[in-house]
């Protein structure tokens, strides 16, 4: 796609682009709804990206061209405005806002723009595409790019501009994932180790249940709200926790009564979840793939049964992959409502599980289920012509 993304510039806007700019999606293995809770998450980025083949302009103007939208859009670098024609256009405008609160003078530029992360599908395109702009605009401003500084300001991006109050997570694997490799990123004090993956023992398949995320904003803004609420409520016994991170199994099953039983339900699972992780890399990092696949297992039933994010279509895919041969562990991925789920499989089973599953899906839902082996890419950079 470079090539044609480089020759797709040369049409549009003439010449060449000074720079065509990738940053991957991302498919979560372990720890959902922990990062907004100052907790750790396992994720890894695939090999699915946003692309950006971009040129500094002389003017203050921007012009971008989206593939996927087929469309243009264009507007003054010094007036960031949401504009309903083009919603997508909100993250490289979220990205242009924050580097300019940071002190950063930007110039016009022109781009191109293309990305095979599917929308809607919880493998956050969103997070790629504010950390491709991200990256571009360093590079076409001469900006030096500090990768966690860059998610940090993609997040904000993301919080005040686009709108959607979600934790560090997408942005930060996307702007550092490594190939081959998971990533443990603890999401109070942003330090994280890199955990290899062996590609010749398990692979990591997505199912996209075709089901669009409804509900995700509004269900993820309360889900946030009652894991507060459990802060607050447990600090009367626990003095001095800040955040469920804080929160051991031990003083949870000793002072869960304080809380409302929803409550109780939501901050079980966040404090379980957050073990969990520990225990999936300590297990990955001791060729243990068996006890990786449980645990996730175990995070799919307490992300359906305590948090209740799930959906029907995730559950039956999640048991229809338990059916099936070679399937070490599944489970929803992402926020929730929808999207995806996540398969570990051992690598020779896998044809036959893609197979199986896209059938008994489509038996039992009608729907025609998507499923990608994902390769596990590196984090943003710059593509070669
Ligand atoms: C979304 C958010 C992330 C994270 C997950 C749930 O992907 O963007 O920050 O909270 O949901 O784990």
């Amino acid at each position: 796609m470079s090539r044609s993304l480089k020759s797709l510039f040369s049409k549009k806007f003439g010449g060449e682009p000074d720079c065509i700019v990738r940053a991957p999606g991302r498919v979560n293995l372990i720890g959902e709804h922990t990062d907004y809770n100052d907790g750790f998450v396992f994720p890894i980025a695939i090999d699915r990206d946003i692309r950006i083949a971009a040129r500094r302009r002389r003017d203050e103007e921007v012009h971008l061209h989206s593939v996927n939208f087929e469309t243009d859009t264009v507007f003054p670098v010094d007036a960031l405005e949401k504009d309903p024609q083009h919603p997508w256009a909100d993250y490289p405008k979220g990205v242009m806002a924050e580097l300019t609160k940071a002190g950063h003078t930007l110039s016009g530029w022109d781009a191109v723009i293309y990305g095979n992360v599917p929308l809607g599908a919880g493998l956050s395109s969103s997070a790629a595409f504010e950390v491709a702009s991200a990256y571009t605009l360093s590079l076409i401003n001469e900006i030096p790019f500090d990768s966690v500084q860059m998610a940090l300001l993609c997040q904000r991006a993301e919080n005040r501009f686009v709108g959607v109050q979600c934790g560090i997570m997408d942005q930060f694997i996307s702007a550092l994932g490594k190939k081959d490799h998971a990533l443990l990123i603890d999401c109070r004090n942003l330090s994280y180790r890199y955990v290899p993956l062996d590609s010749g023992q398990v692979s990591v398949v997505v199912c996209n249940s075709g089901v669009q995320r409804g509900l995700v904003d509004s269900e993820y803004n309360t889900r946030r709200r009652q894991c507060e609420e459990g802060v607050q409520l447990l600090s009367e016994a626990i003095p001095g926790i800040k955040a469920l991170r804080d929160v051991s199994l031990e003083d949870f099953e000793t002072h869960q009564r304080l809380l409302p039983e929803i409550v109780r339900k939501r901050c079980r699972h966040v404090v379980a979840e957050n073990q969990r992780v520990l225990d999936a890399v300590h297990a990955l990092e001791n060729g243990d793939v068996e006890k990786m696949g449980r645990l996730m297992d175990a995070s799919h039933a307490s992300l359906r049964d305590d948090f209740e994010v799930s959906r029907d279509e995730l559950d039956l895919l999640v048991d229809l992959a338990h059916a099936s041969e070679g399937v070490l562990g599944a489970r929803l991925t992402g926020a929730g409502f929808g999207g995806c789920t996540v398969n570990l499989v051992q690598c020779d089973a896998v044809e036959a599980f893609v197979r199986q599953i896209t059938e008994a899906y489509r038996k039992k839902t009608g729907l025609s289920l998507e499923t990608y082996v994902c390769a596990i890419a590196p984090g943003v950079g710059e593509l070669e012509g």
